[in-house]
């Protein structure tokens, strides 16, 4: 009774941002992402009737913090009363810094847990309860450019261009590897219940959602990077304008910007886009892919870079 997966963060172009069930953890908006190939979670399950409660064990070493999501995330996939499980989990990236992290573990540890208590769930069931466990680890079930639609009880993923149709290139800036002072799912109940430009950013997704799905059937990047920036520089906006202000950047996130607008000045295809976190990622064809990654590296204030293919969706691996 023990089982492994293994996941992939996935980036947003049409961010999630606010939820419309906290219950349920149903986003209040409608997204679309990118899978990586290179950065990966692996969670494993083992079943172990003997222990007193679940054991969660980060990279090898005990974890308090994340035990109550895990171990409720395991209680939604088995559906009913469980074992006890120790979970392993390790991840080759830094964890809980704006990485998506929580979307491929959770993504990872659903399917592993599905596997591990043998509770037989439908692909459709276990993309809602990794949904539940973290809105964006919905999208790491699958991979290459995923659609995360917004539904009246539920989500439903779906994959608009598989890895190998539009090949880019990631390459994530990282400007301060700590774990994030307010967790997205916070800071979105903050932004909900304070930020005036809310409602406008509620309003003008399925607009944007339309920009990036046409952008992405036509694979024109600058059309992409267009609504993509725009879409990722208002969700910070709304963030900025809650109370008490929420922001994510640091000095370095903002040399970063100014690093891919310099390059779409000589004439670059890339784009730039941030989470809830200080890291930028820019996304660009594989032609450019050094340019950018050099201009990164040397850009005030980056401790390190990492470059990235798209990958596919959550599978199980051999324990
Ligand atoms: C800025 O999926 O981490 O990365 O559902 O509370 O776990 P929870 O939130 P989470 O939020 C991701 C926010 C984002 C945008 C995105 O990934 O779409």
């Amino acid at each position: 009774m023990q089982a492994q997966a293994r996941a992939q963060p996935n980036i947003a172009l049409i961010k999630y941002w606010g939820k419309r069930d906290l219950e349920r953890n149903l986003p209040a908006v409608g997204s679309i992402s990118v899978t990586l190939a290179d950065l990966y979670s692996t969670m494993r399950v083992t079943v172990d009737p003997s222990l007193p409660e679940d054991v969660l064990l980060v990279n090898g070493d005990a974890s308090r913090s994340m035990l109550a999501r895990v171990s409720a995330c395991m209680d939604q996939v088995a559906g009913g009363p469980r074992p006890a499980a120790r979970v392993d989990s390790s991840s080759n990236f830094p964890i809980a810094a704006g990485l998506a992290s929580s979307a491929s573990a959770f993504a990872a540890l659903t399917l592993a847990a599905d596997a591990a208590f043998g509770s037989n769930r439908t692909e459709h069931e276990l993309v809602n309860l990794a949904g539940r466990a973290s809105g964006s680890a919905a999208r790491s079930m699958l991979g290459g450019f995923v659609e995360l639609e917004n539904r009246d009880h539920e989500v439903a993923v779906s994959s608009l261009l598989e890895p190998e149709q539009w090949p880019l290139q990631v390459v994530v800036a990282i400007t301060a590897p700590g774990p994030k002072p307010v967790s997205s799912g916070d800071a979105m109940e903050i932004s909900r219940k304070t930020s005036p430009f809310y409602d406008r950013w509620i309003e003008q997704q399925s607009e944007d959602l339309g920009e990036a799905r046409a952008a992405i059937h036509d694979r024109d990047l600058q059309r992409l990077g267009a609504v993509a920036e725009h879409n990722c520089l208002k969700m910070h906006s709304v963030m900025w304008g809650a109370r008490p202000p929420l922001s994510y950047w640091n000095s370095a996130t903002v040399a970063c910007m100014q690093t891919i607008r310099d390059l779409q000045a000589q004439g670059m295809e890339v784009f730039f886009t941030i989470d809830a976190g200080p890291q930028l990622k820019a996304i660009c064809a594989p032609p450019d892919v050094t340019a950018v990654r050099d201009a990164l590296r040397t850009t005030a204030g980056v401790a390190d870079v990492m470059v990235s293919g798209i990958g596919t969706g959550a599978r199980l691996i051999a324990a």
